[in-house]
């Protein structure tokens, strides 16, 4: 089985570049007596079971080098569920042992001394490990760099920022009575990017609406902006600039009402915009802003954070996240309300605003 998987197509030329190395081990090599035995009857129903002794042998055998221990993982239908995310994390180990199962699994006893990681791929129950084990050396491989051609195609995959990818067409223009959908063969690079995301955002939001919460959505949120109502001068600001910038949010506002709070506001952070009302801001980012403002736990009518998340993606246009140091200047402002915090004082405010663009815009 594994022989021609790892001579064929993609992971064939990641083995066969040395990009990727695996050791195929025989289990049947670490049998026990005539019949080089491997299983043995489970106590206590009829089933087989694979013996930890062998088992442990045969790991033992990979470990050559002193102090080198491969990370282990055995697929199993009683394992965690595969994501894309365990698949990273076994992408950073420098050596990765799959244990193939067979029968009614293998003793409990060994999975738990020396199993680092039971993992399932899916809600279904197969002959043995040996598919999901190709299912991780293939999925694991085309993370390593130079295995897939353009780096950019894997950043772009789908599941890479926890999203579905956009449904894709090609020649013939009409098939069986379809047609592509017309913008795609319009030749508009900013009509077929905002077509792809929504395409994507909607196929997510119907198929996997699970998947939203841990998404990067950032790339499927058209423009995003904060905005800061000060009513004093001792805002705490660390940071917030920063944090605007990492998650792509641009130059923050400071919305403060006075001239004065306006001009301590200026030399405080010369970096934001700053401005007299959030109407102001809305002139220059257009009417189809949605407003998210980000509220504690302890008020009323809040919305969910990912149901807010929810509503960002399905909106089609940008989002201007609105923060305040009162309810009562928030009240102030039409929008939807999520909350994003434990309590709403004693947090400073570049932390709370950290906190909320990672709710919003961070991957899980
Ligand atoms: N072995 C048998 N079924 C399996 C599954 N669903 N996932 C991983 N390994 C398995």
């Amino acid at each position: 089985m594994f022989t021609e998987f790892l001579r064929t197509s993609i992971p064939g030329r990641a083995v066969t570049g040395g990009l990727v190395s695996v050791n195929l081990v025989n289990l049947r090599d670490f049998g026990r007596g005539n019949y080089r035995q491997l299983d043995d009857y489970a106590f206590g129903s009829g089933g087989m079971v694979l013996a930890a002794p062998q088992m442990k042998d045969a790991l033992d055998s990979l470990s050559r080098e002193p102090g080198r221990k491969p990370f282990v993982v055995y697929p199993s239908p009683q394992g965690v569920l595969i994501s894309q995310e365990i698949i990273e994390t076994l992408a950073l180990q420098e050596d990765v042992a799959i244990i193939c199962g067979h029968y009614e699994g293998i003793d409990e006893r060994f999975v738990s001394s020396y199993v680092d990681l039971e993992v399932s791929i899916g809600d279904c129950v197969l002959t043995g490990g040996e598919i999901p084990a190709m299912l991780i050396v293939d999925a694991m491989s085309r993370l390593v760099p130079g295995v897939v051609g353009k780096g950019k195609a894997v950043i772009e995959d789908s599941f890479y920022r926890g999203m579905l990818d956009n449904p894709n067409y090609t020649r013939p223009y009409e098939w069986e009575g379809l047609k592509v959908p017309e913008v795609l063969t319009g030749g508009n690079e900013h009509d077929i990017s905002r077509w792809r995301r929504r395409e994507a955002i909607r196929r997510t939001l119907t198929r996997r609406p699970d998947l939203v919460s841990r998404a990067s959505v950032r790339e499927y949120i058209s423009g995003v902006n904060v905005a800061v109502i000060a009513e004093s001068e001792n805002v705490d600001f660390a940071g917030l600039s920063e944090t605007c910038n990492a998650y792509g949010a641009g130059r923050p506002y400071i919305v403060a009402g006075n001239r004065e709070l306006r001009e301590v506001m200026k030399s405080k952070i010369p970096s934001a915009k700053i401005v007299g009302s959030v109407g102001k801001i809305l002139d220059t980012l257009g009417e189809g802003t949605m407003i998210v403002k980000a509220a504690s736990s302890a008020r009323r009518n809040a919305l969910h954070s990912l149901e807010a998340k929810r509503m960002c993606l399905e909106h089609d246009g940008g989002v201007l996240f609105v923060f305040a140091e009162s309810d009562e200047a928030l009240d102030e402002v039409d929008g939807i309300e999520a909350y994003v915090f434990t309590d709403g004082n004693d947090v400073a405010m570049g932390v709370r605003i950290g906190i909320a663009l990672d709710r919003f815009l961070g991957k899980r």
